[in-house]
């Protein structure tokens, strides 16, 4: 009785360590020297919607990032990013094209590994759930006025959404504030390379 059990234990400890090694050790041998690109070179060159977005709103365009220069886009796509965590937009969109059920049909090109690769995707944001579209192919489907309208109250551009509207991004008078522009123009860059 005393070998059957101790055989047990053995072979549980033999499988522990089998699993940490595959699933642990392994992914951070084969993956720790696949370069990340920084923001910065994500951010050059320029989409041509961060370009417009200083033409449409130059007032508030300036007083918050200065001119469409990849340095004020880098700064752009940080906080985008950032309030699109914070606000857990990932929660209803996921940002990830799978090749399955025709999803190219609808969304754009299937994603590859190769897109994730840079810190904009750190920690990634593949999401889990789809209430609302994937948005990984989002740039260009709307104009950065839709995107406004849409972000300040979903349904005044599509009647039946569930989205909630994220007024706070915006002045009394409905001016888009830093917090606006830097999310428009980072849904504006998603899938942008593919263009
Ligand atoms: C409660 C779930 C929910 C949350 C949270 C949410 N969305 Fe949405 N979103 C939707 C739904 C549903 C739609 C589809 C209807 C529509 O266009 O509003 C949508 C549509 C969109 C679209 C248009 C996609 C397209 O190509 O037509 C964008 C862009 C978008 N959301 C961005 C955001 C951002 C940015 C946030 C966070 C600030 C966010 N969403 C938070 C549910 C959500």
């Amino acid at each position: 009785m005393e070998r059957v059990g101790a055989t047990f234990l053995i072979a549980g400890v033999l499988t522990f360590l089998l699993g940490f090694f595959l699933q642990g050790v392994m992914p951070i041998l084969t993956l720790r020297n696949v370069p990340v690109a920084t923001v910065e070179e994500v951010a050059n060159p320029v989409t041509p919607e961060f370009v417009d977005l200083a033409e449409e709103y130059p007032a508030e365009f300036e007083r918050s990032f200065g001119k469409p220069t990849p340095a004020s886009f880098a700064e752009a796509l940080t906080l985008g990013r950032d309030l699109y965590v914070a606000e857990a937009c990932w929660h209803c969109h996921s940002q990830f094209v799978r090749p399955v059920s025709n999803e190219d049909v609808r969304f754009g090109p299937v994603s590859t590994a190769e897109e994730y690769q840079n810190e904009m995707n750190l920690p990634h944001l593949f999401g889990t759930r789809r209430v609302g579209p994937d948005l990984i192919r989002e740039a260009g489907k709307h104009s950065n006025d839709w995107q406004m309208a849409h972000l300040y109250d979903p349904r005044s551009v599509a009647p039946y959404s569930v989205m909630p509207g994220y007024a706070w991004y915006f002045e009394d008078d409905l001016r888009p504030k830093k917090e606006a522009l830097a999310l428009v123009a980072y849904l504006q860059w998603l899938g942008s390379w593919q263009r």
